[in-house]
């Protein structure tokens, strides 16, 4: 490109560009996604009434209405993550906020977290009580304080500083949860007997700027002691978020998720830009990675790529015994499920139409 300079060739190749695209795709509809989940677990048909069924759905279809109408709008990812998880929050039938399970000392204990794709900034509560809403909790850690993750008395004490919003303990205990607790403890039975699903409630959420963002809330597990945390406020296992990458947010059992790094792990393997096979036949093939480093940059995934992605990790939390569930989103706007489970409460929406909520595996 002799005798131009470096920007009178860039404003050419911009003119060339604008001149070249179609008006209809210049004008095309700026792109969002959406996906919920509101935990995996042992769920079948003969096990729900048809009323538990619909109740089911009608609080994920309303969480996933508040969301994509942030999105529609043109609000942030988020604003959005924000706006499904509250709901679910305030919802008895979900493991996070109100409904949340009972502690061994029959107290709620509540985790959860936030990440913003775009900066990867991120916030963590650990183990707090009596916050109506933790997930907004953990956007204060990442906003207002210099931390990403706080517990206990600490992060209550940072709560009120920043004056949120107190419920009395009668406001999230539920005779559900206490019930479970006491058979637990009469009938010596594991968190998972007397769970059977993991409630935990998440979100993850492409906007029409190309920002992603996951969030997820829990109580954890039923009869927890000594503090035990789970995989939902640790950034990278139970959430993740990288505008490079993917959003993911986390239902199951927390202990697998931490040891596999679950969120983090897949939106790496997403920026890697290959599935297991294809790094298998790189391998074979004798094709280096390093010299492909632009690859370690972010690469754009297929549909098929990316729920293959997220089906290796899960595959790896199978493995080593555990199960759950998690969702995503990709820049390239899929918003995609992947659990080891019999069902999980999820749902989903695009700016293309997609708008669907569901709960067993064969739908
Ligand atoms: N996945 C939630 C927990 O294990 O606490």
């Amino acid at each position: 490109m002799r005798g131009f300079s470096v920007p009178i060739v860039r404003a050419l190749a911009a003119l060339c560009v604008a001149f070249a695209v179609p008006a209809a795709a210049q004008e095309a509809e700026p792109r969002w996604s959406i996906a919920i989940h509101g935990g995996a677990g042992t769920i079948a048909r003969e096990n729900m009434t048809p009323e538990q069924d619909a109740a089911y759905r009608a609080a994920l279809q309303a969480a996933l209405d508040a969301s994509a109408k942030v999105l529609r709008e043109g609000g942030s990812a988020m604003d959005a993550v924000a706006a499904a998880i509250m709901p679910m929050e305030d919802d008895p039938l979900f493991n996070a906020g109100r409904g949340a399970v009972l502690t061994w000392d029959g107290d709620i204990e509540l985790d959860a977290s936030i990440m913003d794709g775009s900066t990867r900034d991120a916030g963590a509560v650990a183990g707090v009580t009596g916050i109506r809403h933790p997930i907004v909790l953990a956007r204060r850690v990442m906003t207002d304080s210099p931390h990403v993750m706080l517990a206990g008395d600490g992060a209550e004490a940072f709560a009120a500083e920043q004056g949120l919003e107190r419920m009395l303990p009668e406001w999230f205990e539920t005779e559900r949860r206490r019930d479970s607790l006491e058979r637990m403890k009469a009938e010596k039975l594991s968190a998972i007997d007397v769970d059977v699903k993991f409630g935990t409630v998440g979100a993850v959420a492409l906007d029409s700027h190309g920002n992603m963002a996951a969030g997820t809330s829990t109580g954890g597990m039923t009869g927890k002691r000594w503090g035990r945390i789970g995989d939902a406020p640790i950034i990278g296992a139970g959430t993740y978020a990288d505008n490079r990458a993917c959003a993911v947010s986390a239902t199951g059992w927390g202990e697998y998720f931490i040891r596999v790094g679950v969120a983090q792990e897949i939106c790496t393997r997403l920026r890697l830009g290959m599935t297991v096979s294809q790094l298998l036949e790189a391998a074979e093939d004798g094709v280096g990675l390093i010299s492909n480093s632009a690859s370690l940059v972010s690469a754009a995934s297929t549909f098929e790529e990316a729920q293959q992605t997220a089906d290796d990790v899960m595959g790896e939390v199978k493995e080593l015994g555990g199960d759950g569930g998690v969702i995503l989103v990709t820049p390239e706007g899929h918003a995609l499920f992947s659990f080891n489970t019999s069902g999980m409460y999820r749902g989903r929406a695009t700016s293309d139409g997609v708008n669907e909520v569901a709960i067993y595996a064969d739908e």
